[in-house]
């Protein structure tokens, strides 16, 4: 189960991701927001990086205007790395490297094709199950 969540500026970009997931047959959940209107990205931040640290979803995908200020809110929940990846080589390398558990997305920073192919490149890649990246991992869990 993929979790999903964005603020009013990421609604749009949310709303094409599910699509996308949609025809690639993946499950979601949608912690919201569900219009445009405005609102509070810790709300969705925290509420994607809660069920993802649960392990209610095993992977999770937040969207705001910049990506920023949700990421910064879901890396404060223990258990979550989440990244922030505007090119498909940083999404692929915090799967391999990193283990990231949650991508990080800024609506108006890319395009919806742009994002589209990071979405794919960060849920098809696994952990490289490397010992120094497990070390590290480890170090940033102590
Ligand atoms: C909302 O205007 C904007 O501040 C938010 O989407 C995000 O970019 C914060 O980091």
């Amino acid at each position: 189960m993929i979790g999903i969540g964005s603020d009013h500026g990421g609604f749009a970009l949310k709303e094409a991701i599910k699509k996308h997931l949609e025809e690639r047959g993946l499950e979601y959940k949608d912690y919201g927001t569900y219009s445009d209107a405005s609102c509070d990205y810790p709300v969705y931040g925290r509420a994607v990086a809660k069920a993802v640290a649960a392990g209610e979803c095993q992977l999770g995908i937040l969207i705001c205007g910049t990506g920023i200020g949700i990421s910064i809110t879901a890396n404060k929940v223990p258990g979550v790395r989440a990244a922030l990846c505007s090119d498909c080589f940083s999404a692929e390398a915090t799967r391999l490297h990193n283990n990231a558990n949650i991508l990080a997305l800024g609506a108006r920073v890319l395009g919806e094709g742009l994002a589209l192919k990071i979405v794919d490149t960060f849920l098809d890649t696994p952990f490289s199950n490397d010992e120094r990246h497990i070390r590290r991992i480890s170090m940033i869990e102590e």
